[in-house]
């Protein structure tokens, strides 16, 4: 969508795959939907560094609201959890330099049973826009499938009239997974700013092994509609939570990086483990997954040990239409480790004066590299190694900063 926003993806925190639709405020404290939990978050955001990094959002998921409007049919906010309303939250948050996600639904109720926005599609995008909201994730639980290619324009619509800055994250192609034919990217670029193609996630290997699946099987469908301003969304970056490993954590980190994918934690930032944050906060990997130019990487190679994923990245000589690669080794066997041996060049590295090459989670510069040199190491199951390969230039020939 070109609304001049979300011009590189989306990065910040989300409640859903963590707290999901607790509202037990008295059984859970800390952990249930309510305006403390959010504040906290935030705070972990600006305090603990993350902002720093680019985590600049926090999202209300589902479960917020009261299951009625009031008498104006205006939505209204859980009176008990958030007893000083959404738009006192929106200021609180932006105090400190973060913006406010909402979540609704564009069909009859949100996929936790609260109102939705049929009928009320402008109402809602008023109110928040009044409540100073800047971000909207539009679900569509409890909707007839062939109203989505009228609903999410329409809201899209209604938001732009509001005049505010709100980013528009449409599920809408999440619902047509089973029907692909009636998936147009170049419709849904027009009118969303990112957009869930799939399934939900949950802090399990399984269940990032599945998504990867996904969007590697579809690449060919899916990288021509991505680029600034549309992005596809693999859902929420479990890592932090204890059930999914460190290795696994930069697998994911890596992989969505390579996608260009919104970098949307769900974890609990205030307990979080050092291993789990040194790995939120890679400043290296995250300059992929915001690289300016916006492209998202595909898979070039794939055996029974690993499969090699390429993302062209800045700086790039345009003259010569040469670029600069993240790459990612990915190793999907849960038992083993695997070695990878390659030559730059059957990567498709082949700059005549080779690439400044350097190990984003080692943090360490391998060397100025040509296409047939060759790069070694072992992957760990479950885990990738990522590097960065800077075009050598004749304006650009020193060792580049770590
Ligand atoms: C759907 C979405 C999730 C979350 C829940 C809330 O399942 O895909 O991300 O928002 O609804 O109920
Ligand atoms: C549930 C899931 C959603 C979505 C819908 C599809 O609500 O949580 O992610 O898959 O079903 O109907």
């Amino acid at each position: 969508l070109e609304n001049g926003l979300a011009r590189t993806p989306p990065m910040g925190w989300m409640s859903w795959t963590i707290f999901w639709c607790q509202i037990d405020c008295i059984k859970y404290p800390g952990k249930c939907i309510n305006e403390r939990m959010y504040k906290d978050m935030a705070d972990r955001l600006v305090e603990d560094g993350y902002k720093d990094f680019g985590y600049n959002r926090v999202h209300i998921d589902d479960c917020w609201m009261e299951m009625k409007r009031d008498k104006t049919g205006t939505l209204i906010a859980d009176r008990d959890r958030f007893p000083s309303g959404i738009q006192a939250l929106s200021r609180y948050m932006h105090a400190k330099g973060i913006l406010l996600g909402i979540y609704e639904d564009y069909g009859n109720k949100t996929c936790g049973g609260y109102p939705g926005s049929q009928y009320y599609l402008e109402k809602d995008a008023n109110t928040f826009a009044e409540w100073e909201v800047d971000y909207l994730k539009l679900d569509g639980c409890y909707a007839e499938e062939d109203d989505m290619a009228i609903g999410y324009p329409a809201m899209s619509d209604f938001l732009k009239k509001t005049g505010r800055d709100i980013v528009y994250s449409c599920s809408w192609p999440a619902y047509l997974e089973d029907e692909p034919e009636k998936v147009d990217y170049n419709v849904i670029g027009k009118y969303c700013n990112l957009w869930r193609n799939y399934g939900d996630i949950s802090a399990k290997w399984s269940s990032i092994q599945k998504i990867i699946d996904y969007y590697t099987e579809n690449q060919d469908k899916l990288i021509p509609a991505a680029g600034p301003g549309r992005w596809h969304d693999p859902d929420m970056i479990v890592v932090g939570q204890n059930t999914v490993t460190p290795d696994q954590s930069r697998t994911q980190m890596s992989l969505w990086s390579i996608w260009s994918a919104p970098l949307i934690m769900s974890n609990d930032l205030r307990v979080i483990k050092p291993v789990y944050k040194k790995i939120l906060q890679n400043s290296l990997v995250i300059a992929v997954d915001q690289d300016p130019l916006g492209i998202m990487g595909r898979m070039i190679f794939n055996n029974s040990d690993f499969a090699v994923y390429l993302k062209p990245i800045t700086p790039v000589d345009t003259d010569k239409n040469l670029y600069s690669y993240a790459v990612v080794f990915f190793n999907r066997n849960t038992d083993r480790s695997s070695v990878v041996s390659i030559m730059y060049g059957q990567l498709g590295l082949n700059n005549p004066l080779g690439y400044f090459v350097q190990d984003l989670w080692e943090n360490q510069y391998l060397g100025l590299k040509r296409s047939i040199d060759v790069y070694v190491a072992t992957i760990p199951p479950t885990g990738v190694k990522m590097i960065k390969a800077t075009l050598a230039h004749k304006f650009f020939i020193d060792t580049p900063t770590a």
